[in-house]
């Protein structure tokens, strides 16, 4: 069987170091917070180059904790997209708002930039785009829009870590751009970033961070995420959460971040092997001209989707579908649009498929994933 991610093969290769990582965390006696986390969050800062990185429970609690922080609640409206995993959609309700969703670019999968206005209403307090599959979404249009309406912009980078933007359109590989390549996840008011074991940057269980360039969002995600605790037993903010990184966490991270740029390297080479030899046969992942995509899925679409993954389940391939249900027409969401309302986002729920991506995929599964394509009529 060729999986779709193999998290076993990960470990083996960085199991000396892992282990020791652990080891040392146990040894210490300490396991929320600390050194290793204080730690990790000076490596994520400069890595992704920005102030201030705020480590949370999970990727959910990054975007719900980030909205609180702006001063979004009960009574604002959220611009969103419908294809998307179903914690953008949650945080914004725990917040106590309401998610208004645009449609997306049949292309990109990503928010369609000239749909915000039709969305904007009094209410209006944000835009959440989503980088789907690690590639950022439009920012100079959406930041345009938001700096014109007053309105907070917070990037769900929950699958695009390590991905980059070009502001100035200048093509992705051109690292002289004056734009300096932001990172996803940089650019907007804040970023929301998820460290679940499937991301390109997995923890061994639930982990995320928010980053921010500013003072304010930073000290106010530090004491929502911690019981609204300035100093031990006192506390400046009301309704705080237990949202904190185990040390474990952060050690085991500290182990793979120094991995991740050639990790990501290595899944964008999959990536154009793959489309070199499928272009032809269906709808291969485009990249956008200011995107520099980080494969965190390899999606294609094909009007025979289903038929598809069964096919290439027989000759042992794995697949999945991210997502077969958009937002709102989810049981739970029926109030937000009516079926047909985002005509794009339905279409493209019955036609993607995942394949086989992650940076230890060797050159006789590739291939084989490739002629399993090649072979469905
Ligand atoms: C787009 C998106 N947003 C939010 C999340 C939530 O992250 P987590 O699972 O770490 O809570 C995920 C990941 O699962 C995601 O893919």
């Amino acid at each position: 069987m060729i999986p779709v991610l193999d998290l076993k093969r990960e470990y083996q290769d960085l199991k000396s170091e892992i282990d020791a990582a652990v080891g040392r965390v146990l040894a210490s006696g300490g396991f929320v917070g600390g050194a290793e986390v204080a730690a990790l969050e000076a490596e994520l800062s400069a890595y992704l180059n920005i102030p201030y990185i705020i480590t949370t429970g999970s990727g959910t609690d990054a975007l719900f904790i980030a909205l609180r922080a702006m001063g979004i609640g009960p009574g604002d409206e959220v611009i969103t997209t419908p294809f998307t995993f179903i914690a953008t959609l949650e945080a914004i309700q725990h917040v106590g708002a309401r998610p208004v969703l645009v449609d997306i670019d049949p292309q990109t999968f990503n928010l369609d930039p000239t749909l915000l206005e039709a969305a904007l209403n009094p209410r209006t307090k944000a835009i959440l785009p989503v980088h789907l599959y690690g590639q950022v979404a439009p920012m100079r249009e959406i930041l345009g829009f938001a700096q014109a309406h007053d309105l907070k912009v917070l990037e769900d980078a929950a699958q695009a870590i390590g991905a980059r933007y070009c502001a100035e359109g200048c093509q992705r590989n051109d690292l002289a751009c004056d734009c300096h390549n932001p990172q996803a996840g940089t650019i907007g008011d804040a970023g929301a970033f998820s460290l679940y074991p499937t991301k390109n940057l997995g923890a061994y269980g639930d982990a995320g961070f928010i980053a921010t360039h500013s003072d304010h969002l930073a000290e106010e995600s530090r004491l929502i995420a911690s019981h609204g605790q300035s100093s031990r037993y006192h506390h400046i903010r009301a309704a705080g959460y237990t949202s904190r990184l185990d040390a474990l966490q952060g050690a085991i991270l500290r182990v793979k971040l120094p991995h991740l740029e050639n990790w990501n390297t290595h899944r964008r080479e999959i990536a154009r092997r793959y489309s070199e030899s499928l272009k032809n046969l269906l709808q291969t992942p485009c990249e956008a001209p200011y995107a520099m995509h980080i494969f965190h899925q390899y999606t294609v679409r094909h009007p025979r989707r289903d038929l598809l993954a069964e096919h290439l389940k027989t000759r042992g391939i794995g697949s999945s579908v991210h997502y077969p249900v958009p937002a709102h027409l989810q049981p739970a969401y029926g109030d937000l649009a009516p079926q047909g309302s985002l005509p794009q986002a339905e279409k493209a729920a019955t036609e993607v498929l995942s394949l086989p991506m992650h940076p230890f995929l060797e050159e006789p599964q590739i291939e084989a994933v490739i002629a399993a394509i090649r072979s469905f009529e």
